[in-house]
């Protein structure tokens, strides 16, 4: 359904997107997740026609987003990261304005706004002016504007911003709804989002993917032990580093002679009991704790943008 080849996007001297590809199948849920300024508004903002890029090419339900700008929005929703106001206007008849100009049929037009304000948890306010709306009603309102012409794909730019965790929570269960027959594509920087409601994640770091896999994957290929030990810190390291299967020791406290250490293993094996010998190994040292967990997304999140900076 999204076909990305090489978008490359310059503002003046700033490469705001850099050689990004990837592709969306139907159906598919995809979070792309990066840091503020990654890029990720802007590779949104080109794949829904509103925005030129500088080179690449990409393709939207099979239109060209640069020349068939018209094809592009008549399949895709678009929630953009600040939604538009019409102050003046109600909620129904702003939405009525979006429909017309969305070229929803007249005859469709009052059911299809219902439908759009039931389904977006927005009803209560039909009557309310825009401009008087609460910032979690006003992303509503923005989200059914998004589904008013019935798109089969739906982009959603940080639809969670700025709402409260409840309205969180209930955001993220319309779009979970909704992704039973849409494709969506959304973007935000808040990992448990990703997780909560996505398939598939890309992390997009200083105008580059840096990771593209389904969430299911994640966590599969790495185990990491936590431990904290007492004994002086870069003895205990370098010991733990030399360990059979160990990969990497990272350092993550040191505090009152207690050193925190993650040990990631070489090949997805398990290295309690060889982390646990060496220890018991040094009568002056001793194990407080010992725990095994799988990678989560945050450290792949942490590992791309780390790689990213450098
Ligand atoms: N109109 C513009 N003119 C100049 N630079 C811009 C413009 N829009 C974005 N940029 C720059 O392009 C880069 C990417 O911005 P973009 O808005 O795509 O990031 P983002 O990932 O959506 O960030 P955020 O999480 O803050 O929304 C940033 O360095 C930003 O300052
Ligand atoms: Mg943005």
């Amino acid at each position: 359904m999204i076909h990305v080849d090489q978008l490359t996007k310059h503002y003046g001297p700033v490469k705001a997107v850099d050689g990004i590809s990837f592709d969306v199948g139907r159906g598919e849920i995809v979070g792309v997740l990066g840091p503020n300024g990654a890029g990720k508004s802007t590779t949104l903002r080109i794949l829904t026609s509103y925005l030129s890029a500088s080179s690449g090419t990409a393709t939207v339900a099979g239109y060209d987003v640069m020349t068939q700008a018209d094809g592009v929005r008549r399949n895709i929703g678009y929630l953009p990261q600040a939604v538009p106001i019409y102050p003046e206007m109600r909620v129904d008849e702003y939405l009525v304005y979006r429909a017309k100009l969305k070229g929803v049929d007249r005859a469709a037009r009052r059911s299809r706004i219902d439908y759009c304000l039931e389904r977006c948890r927005c009803k209560e306010v039909r009557r309310r002016l825009v401009g008087t709306l609460s910032n979690g009603y006003r992303q509503r309102v923005g989200l059914a504007d998004a589904l008013i012409h019935d798109p089969p794909i739906l982009i959603l730019d940080e639809p969670t911003a700025g709402l409260d965790p409840l309205q969180i929570r209930e955001t993220l269960a319309t779009i979970r709804e909704l992704a039973d027959n849409h494709t969506v594509l959304l973007s935000t920087h808040i990992l448990s989002e990703v997780e909560a409601v996505c398939r598939r994640v890309i992390i997009i770091s200083r105008g580059r993917i840096g990771l593209d896999k389904p969430l299911a994957e994640l966590g599969s290929d790495a185990v990491v032990v936590e431990v904290e030990i007492r004994g002086p810190a870069q003895a205990v390291s370098d010991a733990l580093a030399r360990v059979d299967g160990v990969h990497a020791v990272t350092r993550v406290s040191d505090d009152q002679g207690i050193v925190g250490l993650e040990i990631t293993a070489k090949s997805g094996q398990d290295l309690r009991e060889s982390v646990f010998r060496a220890v018991a190994g040094q009568p002056a040292w001793s194990l407080q704790r010992l725990d095994q967990r799988r990678r989560k997304l945050e450290d792949h999140f942490v590992d791309v943008v780390v790689r990213g900076e450098k």
